[in-house]
């Protein structure tokens, strides 16, 4: 592939990368070291999300991303890793709240399950392990980290990417010296990285967002959400970012980590229909809507905050998927997903470059 006019940016030139394009990362055991590498080694920038990666988990994945590319590549993390009252439940609380999914748990065959010491990882302690693993790149969502990590980040040579969902966003996160910023746009799959205001209160557009975020601050931006083309690409470089990062087009393709059913609906009409909802999470995010998202959505306002809500509606995943069943369990996807084209990752790739450089 030659290099593109647009691969001169100064993102470009942060990352390392040869062209302006970032796979997304992604959660929740949905991202692939295969993938992320297969990314990297095609001149993008391949993201894992490590958001529920343990620590020592994290320290493998960037030791296996390592041995499949010598190109640059981004660990993933969430800075808030709770919501208020998201962090315990005493074991009456917790009978009471597993009484809200029993009768999914009933429906599939799923256990009761044992009351955890923990619903999810700590942000402090994974983020230890991804500067000991010392990855080109670390991306993050959901805030700001701290000035003594950021600057420890700075030391060690690791380039920072935060999401920014409103113009107060991408100020906080350039004010603190944020290498670069991912403006995001309300299109995108997945969870709506919000952390200055209610997600709900931060629902600006791609087009928007790009250039009020790209005249106000000074890292370059890189602007994500709808994004599933080199048309696309082409439009949100002229709109003032720099790159774009793509995620429910790669997440479309066999390398990703999700399953089966969840890229056929990725390719069928359901596609057509995502929804912004905090059923599945406790958290805001866009997927294709299901019965879950459409029965549950309603009754967010009695079920547990995040990420305790997400703990109880995952434990259902392995049964329903075994049984090929997606009406209960998250479809994360984008917008753009009714125009995706390409099955596996080298396709999208070449595809993307070839309509990026088309003059
Ligand atoms: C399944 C899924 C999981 C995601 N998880 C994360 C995550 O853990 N961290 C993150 O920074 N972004 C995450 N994202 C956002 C993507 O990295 C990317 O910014 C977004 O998908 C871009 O919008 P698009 O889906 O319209 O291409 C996720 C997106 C999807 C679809």
């Amino acid at each position: 592939m030659s290099e593109t006019r647009s691969s001169k940016t100064e993102a470009v030139r942060r990352l390392g990368v040869r062209y302006p394009i970032v796979q997304g990362p992604f959660g929740g055991g949905l991202s692939s070291t295969r993938l992320a590498a297969t990314v990297s080694n095609l001149g993008g920038l391949g993201s894992y999300g490590a958001y529920s990666l343990t620590p020592d988990e994290i320290f493998q994945v960037a030791k296996e991303l390592r041995s499949l590319t010598s190109n640059p590549f981004a660990l993933n993390l969430w800075v808030s890793d709770h919501d208020p009252g998201g962090l315990e439940l005493s074991p009456e609380e917790f009978d009471r709240v597993y009484a809200l999914f029993e009768p999914y748990y009933r429906e599939l065959g799923v256990e009761k399950p044992e009351r955890p010491q923990r619903y999810a990882q700590k942000f402090e302690e994974q983020v230890e392990a991804l500067l000991e693993a010392r990855p080109p790149v670390f991306s993050f969502v959901f805030g700001v980290p701290s000035a003594p990590l950021l600057a420890e980040c700075r030391r060690r040579g690791i380039v920072t990417i935060g999401a920014a969902t409103s113009i107060a966003e991408a100020q906080a996160l350039d004010g603190a010296g944020v290498d670069l910023i991912v403006a995001t746009g309300f299109e995108a799959g997945g969870h709506r990285p919000s952390f200055l205001a209610r997600a709900e209160d931060s629902l600006m557009g791609t087009l928007a967002l790009t250039p009020l975020v790209a005249d106000r601050v000074k890292a370059p931006v890189i602007a994500a959400g709808g994004i599933g083309d080199g048309r696309g690409i082409r439009a949100v470089l002229t709109l003032g970012a720099q790159a774009a990062q793509l995620g429910t087009a790669f997440l479309a393709c066999e390398e990703s980590g999700a399953s089966p059913e969840h890229r056929a609906a990725l390719f069928s009409d359901q596609s057509q229909r995502t929804a912004l909802t905090r059923a599945f999470s406790g958290r805001l995010a866009r997927g294709l809507r299901n019965r879950w998202s459409d029965e549950m959505g309603p009754r967010v306002p009695e079920l547990p905050p995040f990420p305790i809500l997400g703990w109880f509606a995952s434990k259902l995943k392995p049964a329903a998927l075994a049984a090929g069943r997606t009406d209960l369990v998250s479809l994360w996807s984008g917008q753009i997903a009714p125009n995706l084209r390409h099955r596996t990752a080298p396709a999208l790739m070449e595809s993307l470059v070839r309509e990026l450089e088309q003059p």
